[in-house]
């Protein structure tokens, strides 16, 4: 018998308010609820049996010692490239690359300033780190600079250019000019524009220009781009201080090669899905402008926000939804803040019109 009694007292407190996870698969329904922005997982776009060889072999090792490997180096190389950024180091995952990132850089006496709305992976970095941090209201430039006049040693400002959550995008030549006014260097996690946002799907900070003026930039590879890990972009100085103090980079064994000739293949892929671009800029255009009979937020990316404060209320409509065969998930408190519990919806490039019509209807049945 496992002597695990004592793990009950924190999840029946869950259970009292309705917050418990639970792991589920759902099948045969429509997506409008993974990551997978593009379609590239869902269609199964990155096989390649000229590749089979590599599928099941691990990396041997960490990057350091047994795990380095041509193919790996190269990528490295090809979306540094692609991203107009001087060099890039591959982490596990985004999660890894944030946590390295943050806990190895700013130092004692520094200081980072997030966005109150910043993932938990960066979150989980900004407490490993030695520097002193504050976060500052979502979005709010006023807020950033109020902390920015008080702010002591390097100056770190971390925020998502896309929100995971919400699903806005920061005013990003704003906040280059306040970083410039205060000498701070500004971390870019790119997760949730990766493959989205610009032309190719290059993100934010390069479909505006501004790529030498961020200290570092987070790609993930498992959003849009239908794989797994990520890459931190930036100066080569940054890179060679990652492959020493990064401690998930360090102390962890490489994604395998089969899973860096997948992120090869998505990133020879993805930048041609003009079409899909298109097709989905016109679903969330749909979605912003049809009225869903619950109060949204504003979003011109794929994730679009119903809010239906309360957690028992938003798991009822999420457990409708799902009976119409919709993948839609409640995202619950304590994810977001109390009474802004929501349906985070996402959009795909392969989610049709017809579906969306009728979404929305049943949405609006439900808000009666
Ligand atoms: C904004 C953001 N950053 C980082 C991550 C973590 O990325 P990964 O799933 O590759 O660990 C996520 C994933 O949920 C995310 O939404």
């Amino acid at each position: 018998m496992y002597r695990d009694e004592f793990l009950n007292k924190k999840i029946s407190d869950r259970i009292a308010n309705q917050s418990v996870r639970s792991l589920r698969i759902l099948e045969s329904m429509m997506d409008f609820s993974s990551n997978d922005y593009l379609g590239i997982a869902t269609q199964n776009l990155l096989s390649d049996r000229e590749l089979d060889f590599l599928w099941n072999a691990g990396a041997k090792g960490s990057r350091l010692l047994s795990g380095n490997y041509p193919l790996i180096e190269t990528v490295e190389k090809q979306i540094a490239l692609f991203h107009s950024a001087d060099a890039g180091l591959i982490f596990n995952a985004g999660y890894d690359a944030n946590i390295g990132l943050l806990a190895s850089v700013p130092q004692k006496g520094d200081t980072i300033l997030y966005d109150q709305l910043s993932h938990a992976s960066l979150r989980d970095g900004i407490r490993l780190s030695f520097a002193q941090s504050f976060s500052f209201l979502h979005n709010n430039l006023e807020d950033l600079e109020r902390l920015l006049k008080k702010a002591t040693g390097n100056i770190f400002i971390v925020t998502e250019s896309v929100f995971s959550m919400d699903g806005d995008m920061i005013d990003l030549p704003l906040m280059v000019e306040l970083a410039e006014k205060y000498q701070a260097h500004i971390i870019v996690d790119e997760a949730h524009a990766t493959g989205i946002i610009g032309e190719k799907g290059e993100g934010l900070v390069q479909s505006k220009g501004y790529q030498q003026k961020i200290f570092a930039r987070i790609h993930t590879f498992g959003k849009a781009l239908g794989c797994h890990g990520a890459i931190v972009l930036g100066s080569t100085l940054l890179r060679n201080y990652l492959v020493n103090y990064a401690r998930p980079f360090i102390y962890s064994t490489a994604l395998p090669p089969s899973s860096i000739a997948a992120v090869q293949k998505s990133y020879a892929l993805f930048p041609t899905f003009t079409e899909q671009r298109n097709h989905l800029n016109n679903l969330i255009q749909y979605f912003q402008s049809a009225n869903c009979g619950f109060q949204i937020l504003p979003s011109i990316t794929p994730i679009q926000i119903v809010l239906i404060p309360g957690n028992e209320a938003v798991r009822n409509i999420a457990t409708a939804l799902q009976a119409e065969k919709f993948d839609i998930r409640a995202i619950l408190y304590p994810t977001v803040p109390k009474n802004t519990e929501r349906l985070r919806i996402t959009l795909h490039a392969f989610n049709t019109m017809k579906e969306l019509t009728v979404l929305l209807a049943l949405l609006n049945q439900l808000s009666k």
